[in-house]
């Protein structure tokens, strides 16, 4: 093992994060489930918004066969406020393939691993590592940004990736490779922050080239990103009169597909027009348009939402649900227009 890693390794020993997912240093490797649902969930989420999805989903769902015989609802909707939703998906189809077609037991190679639903190849890195010990990289945004600082690597991401890959796999110890990346990841999010990194308390201050050459904290450069499209469009919220709200399940295919949602015209590229807006509402109702917008930025495009409302007996074919039990079942942009809806409601003189 090089000097290097040692010294990574015996920063860890001393400073890894406690995480209910992982084996503490020198106890590995962690319970494959455990650490598959992790990695899904960190997946463009840090880890403190990912503690208690993970916890409620490990209580409610104890092993794969379980989350995979769960319908698949339930699972969406205890998802719900974690964004991405081709994640929630993809981790419950995942469940269902590695319950029927491996007998519940998570395939050990990386190759295996990349085969299944909504593993790509950082996940596969990450699983193979933490939960069977292979000797490979993972390579995530925070392990980019150590590379890139440890080898004053100049040239831009996305460009950098195979020189930053080549790195890491060079630095993995036969030893330990689970504790090692878990490691890196853990001196990326303490020690290795974007902006400002804590160098005075880094085990890798010696051989750190970025922090020789003072240019650390401007590591990783970055090819300059487009700005996002911004798009309009229309819910429309529908209130029976015991209070509970008009809901739908969206279709499959598309954004936030298979999550409930309030209806409206397809969210796509071109605004829909007067006509189409007049042909989405669900119903004849007193629809009443709210001044308020709700807004929300997606990885592709922002969306700003104009919030229809409106009173009165059940539209007929329609499904209702508490208020409350939608809001902790929708994702964030539904939980938004819920929220304007409800403002409205609240502010009506009448
Ligand atoms: N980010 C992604 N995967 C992680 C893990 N297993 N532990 C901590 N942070 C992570």
């Amino acid at each position: 093992m090089t000097a290097t890693a040692a010294a990574l390794l015996n920063w860890y020993d001393t400073n890894a994060r406690a995480l209910p997912w992982r084996a503490p240093p020198g106890t590995g490797p962690a319970d494959p489930y455990h650490v598959w649902l992790s990695e899904i969930m960190l997946q463009q989420t840090v880890v403190a918004t990912v503690k208690p999805y993970f916890e409620r989903f490990i209580q409610r769902w104890p092993t794969v066969e379980l989350l995979a015989n769960a319908p698949r609802e339930d699972v969406l909707a205890e998802w719900a406020g974690l964004g991405y939703y081709a994640r929630a998906r993809n981790l419950h189809k995942c469940a269902v393939v590695v319950a029927n077609d491996h007998g519940g037991v998570f395939p050990d190679t990386e190759e295996g691993l990349r085969a299944l639903p909504g593993i790509g190849p950082y996940t596969a890195g990450a699983i193979a590592a933490i939960a069977f010990n292979h000797p490979v990289a993972a390579v995530d945004g925070n392990v980019e940004r150590v590379m890139t600082r440890l080898h004053a690597i100049e040239t831009p991401l996305p460009q950098a990736k195979p020189t930053v890959r080549d790195a890491t796999e060079a630095l993995i110890p036969s030893d330990r490779p689970g504790d090692f990346a878990q490691a890196l990841m853990d001196l990326g999010a303490t020690i290795c922050i974007a902006k400002s990194p804590r160098c005075m308390l880094c085990p890798w201050q010696a051989p750190c080239k970025g922090r020789e050459r003072g240019i650390a904290p401007d590591l990783p450069r970055k090819a300059p990103k487009a700005a996002k499209p911004v798009r309009r469009n229309t819910v429309y919220v529908h209130f029976r009169p015991d209070g509970d709200v008009m809901i739908e399940t969206r279709p499959d295919k598309g954004l936030l597909g298979g999550m409930i949602g309030f209806p409206g015209p397809a969210w796509t590229k071109d605004p829909p027009d007067d006509h189409t807006i007049a042909h989405a509402a669900p119903g004849a109702a007193d629809w009443q348009v709210v001044p308020m917008t709700a807004h929300h930025v997606f990885t592709h495009f922002a969306l700003i939402l104009t919030v229809m409302i409106a009173q009165g007996p059940p539209i007929p074919g329609a499904r209702y649900m508490p208020v409350a039990e939608a809001a902790t079942a929708m994702p964030t942009v539904m939980r938004k227009a819920l929220s304007v809806a409800q403002s409205a409601r609240n502010d009506d003189p009448s």
